[in-house]
């Protein structure tokens, strides 16, 4: 019933994904869009469901054949937001706010919260999003995009979005968020998803023509803010997997290392050392596993139960390839 996971791509080379088929339909009033860029775009090219509620399967080719995700790397990015934010019942995920459009949720505490859902794969110090302290976390936020110009102005060649800019600007979202959010979160998961969505720009939205881990600020502008691929987009020229994003990841965080913590009141960062750290990413995995998700789902048992443990072997057939971890069960071995 439900579907196994897509296969890499057939043919993973370059080629034109802003193309006639996939044409550019702004949202319209009934269409969710999100805390996501790559994903809001994907919706509004067709790659996606326009209405922006969507399978896990579905996601997972978008994403492959839209911007040429490696398949691992597609596959652990959503089955870990689609079991955070999914109704694991109807195998369907809003790519934004909570909606009716997934079907009836499963018990409390379970959230079904779509990916605007704050504390679960969305938190704090986002790059062109608020903190959700400060209002609406999901939306594109001109005030930070400008932050994000005026860094790339400084740090990026050529005023480009690049891994040095990148590096900065993380850093000065973090050290924002220390001053001046009294309720901010930095830990598990949240720390990972922050440094590879730092990254991710310099290669997904760089045209794979060119190729060069340089975002112009105009491609930026076209995927942050309106959600829609540059004229001619291409996209990656190979599949883009574990193996060429950590490294990047890595980069960026030794130029401003950091540790996972919370903070109690505005400036006053409590470190939490028995949370995985950013170069944990087995820990990570387990921490997702293991605390995240049985948060939602405590005791969850028939179908609700073969659901959720299915979505778990899939997210755990991402990360075993690449990254070599451990399987744990949190609801029994299946
Ligand atoms: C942010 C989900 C793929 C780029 C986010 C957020 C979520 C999300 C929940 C919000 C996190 C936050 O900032 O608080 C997903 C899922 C994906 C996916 C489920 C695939 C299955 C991608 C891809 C890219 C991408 C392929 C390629 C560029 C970004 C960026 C942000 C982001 C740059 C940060 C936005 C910001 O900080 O302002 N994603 N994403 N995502 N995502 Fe995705
Ligand atoms: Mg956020």
């Amino acid at each position: 019933e439900i579907p196994n996971p897509p296969l890499p791509l057939a043919n993973g080379g370059i080629k034109l994904v802003n193309d006639a088929a996939h044409p550019f339909i702004a949202a319209g009033p009934n269409d969710i869009r999100g805390p996501c860029p790559a994903l809001n775009t994907l919706a509004s090219h067709g790659y996606l469901p326009r209405n922006g509620v969507a399978r896990p399967d579905q996601i997972i080719t978008a994403v492959m054949e839209g911007l040429n995700l490696g398949n691992d790397f597609a596959k652990f990015l959503c089955y870990q937001a689609f079991l955070m934010n999914g109704n694991p019942l109807t195998n369907l995920m809003s790519i934004g706010m909570k909606t009716p459009g997934t079907g009836p949720d499963p018990p409390k505490p379970a959230l079904v919260g779509g990916l605007s859902q704050h504390g679960t794969f969305e938190g704090d110090t986002s790059m062109t999003r608020v903190d959700a302290y400060f209002g609406d976390q999901a939306v594109f936020n001109e005030a930070l995009f400008q932050g994000f110009i005026s860094t790339s102005a400084k740090y990026g060649y050529n005023g480009t979005y690049d891994v040095n800019a990148a590096a900065e600007l993380r850093n000065q979202r973090l050290q924002n968020s220390i001053k001046t959010n009294p309720q901010l979160v930095f830990t598990s998961p949240r720390i990972l998803s922050a440094y590879s969505e730092a990254v991710f720009p310099t290669i997904f939205f760089v045209d794979g023509r060119l190729n060069n881990r340089r975002l112009s600020i105009d491609a930026a502008r076209h995927f942050f803010d309106f959600q829609m691929m540059p004229t001619d987009f291409h996209r990656q020229p190979a599949p883009v997997n574990f193996t060429m994003v950590d490294p990047l990841t890595k980069a960026i965080f030794d130029k401003h290392p950091f540790a996972p913590g919370v903070n109690h009141g505005k400036n006053n960062f409590v470190l939490q050392p028995q949370t995985p750290p950013l170069s944990d990413f087995c820990g990570i995995y387990e921490d997702i596993v293991l605390r995240v998700i049985p948060g939602q789902y405590p005791r969850p048992t028939g179908a609700l139960r073969q659901a959720i443990n299915k979505n778990l072997g899939f997210l755990y057939g991402a990360v075993k390839a690449e990254h070599n971890c451990t399987q744990v069960f949190p609801f029994g071995r299946y």
